[in-house]
């Protein structure tokens, strides 16, 4: 068991690792630790990992609404504030859905009813998306314990994968199982390509006769509402309870599960992995990726309108620790690593911080501390949850240990 969770581990560290290496066009080489450095090529910033030079800033206020006034109860947040966020969130970073876009119609293809070695049924689930020429098709492998007498809490892993290439499994897979719950796993290639010059294929081709607008979505926009096809299939299938869904990303997967949750509150709860820049780390944070380099090496992930936020991260009118705050009452999960100091951990572990109010607002806990704790020290008691281990960007066997025992409350 410890053989196979080892390989897999190393398998989803190495597709993690290649998926890392930006093509940057300024790319200086590592510095002394190792860590990446790259060279903006529009506003010339550098790559800082040195806390004595992050410059000070100060994050907008996720509880005063942009006409200035404070948000002091949980509706004004609900019916007011959160609505903002969402708007902002959409007209200057990941773009807006369209109204309009293809039905998904989803058939299990196959089923197995002993699979894992008894301990599970696994259904394969392919949605084709529209119904033209070529149509994309998402596929999904679906867990569920095969003792299981009730519908069960099912972990969706949108992972790295998809488009023909293989989707890893979760490192916890047996415990999952164990625990009585269920998981599933899609690539998120398949709801769209991560290349620039795509919007023709995927669901952005299939539903926009042209590139989208410059306040419409990118792929994460488009692998966000892979997501939430994903959850209409589960509203279906009655192994599965659809009150009780988490969902899981990695890296550029982690920005997509916030932005995933922050659209969809079926989403009952998030695990975003190594989410970094435009993620879980804060923009105002000087450390490791910025928005400069994020709007230049991948400007297809977001909508046209963030190319404008290159250089000016001060006056984005959200950062992170509202990505965050946009899933609450909603547990969100957060993990880095220190060899992965281009996600800038630290600015993840503030941007927690700084949601801490909203979730103080609705009657939740927040981190219960705003001290960064020592290294793989999970800090999981409240409903903002955090670890960060000694180690890569990955999500680590010991991140999902730590995962487990955090949902577990939410998934009694
Ligand atoms: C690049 C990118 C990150 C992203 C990562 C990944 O390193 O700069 O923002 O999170 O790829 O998705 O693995």
């Amino acid at each position: 068991m410890v053989n196979a969770f080892g390989k897999l581990f190393s398998a989803l560290a190495l597709v993690s690792l290649a998926a890392q290496q930006p093509p940057a066009p300024a790319n200086l080489g590592p510095d002394a630790n190792g860590n990446p450095r790259r060279r903006a090529v529009k506003t010339g910033h550098v790559s800082n990992y040195d806390e004595s030079k992050v410059p000070p800033y100060s994050l907008p206020d996720p509880l005063v609404l942009a006409n200035g006034k404070p948000v002091r109860d949980a509706r004004t947040w609900t019916k007011e504030r959160r609505p903002e966020l969402i708007r902002t969130y959409e007209a200057e970073i990941f773009g807006r859905t369209p109204l309009r876009t293809p039905k998904v119609a989803w058939r299990v293809t196959e089923t197995d009813p002993s699979a894992r070695h008894g301990t599970a049924v696994m259904k394969r689930i392919a949605g084709t998306i529209g119904d033209g020429p070529g149509a994309p098709q998402i596929h999904v492998t679906l867990y569920t314990p095969a003792n299981a007498s009730t519908r069960v809490p099912v972990i969706l892993l949108m992972n790295f994968g998809g488009d023909g290439a293989p989707v890893a499994e979760p490192p916890v897979a047996d415990d999952i199982i164990a625990r009585g719950w269920g998981y599933a796993v899609a690539g998120y290639q398949d709801v769209q390509p991560d290349r620039i010059n795509a919007f023709d294929r995927g669901v952005i081709g299939a539903t926009n006769a042209r590139p989208p607008a410059a306040d419409e979505w990118g792929t994460i926009g488009a692998w966000a509402w892979g997501v939430s096809r994903i959850i209409d299939y589960f509203d279906t299938d009655h192994s599965v309870d659809p009150k009780r869904i988490a969902l899981h990303g990695h890296s550029r997967l982690g920005k997509t599960a916030l932005w995933a949750s922050a659209l969809d509150d079926r989403i009952a709860a998030v695990y975003a992995s190594c989410s970094g820049e435009m993620g879980a780390a804060l923009s105002r944070r000087d450390w490791g990726e910025t928005v400069d380099d994020m709007a230049q090496n991948f400007p297809y992930w977001f909508a046209g309108a963030f190319q404008k936020w290159s250089g000016r991260w001060n006056e984005m009118p959200v950062d992170a620790h509202m990505l965050i705050a946009l899933s609450a009452p909603r547990p969100v999960f957060i993990t880095g690593g220190t060899a992965d100091q281009w996600a800038d951990p630290v600015g993840e572990f503030l941007a927690e911080v700084a949601a801490g109010p909203v979730y103080r607002l609705l009657g939740r806990k927040d981190l219960g501390t705003s001290t960064l704790p020592q290294l793989d020290t999970p800090l999981v008691a409240g409903d903002l949850g955090w670890y960060y281990h000694t180690g890569p960007h990955a999500a680590t066997p010991e991140d999902w240990h730590v995962f487990l025992q955090f949902v577990e409350k939410y998934f009694r």
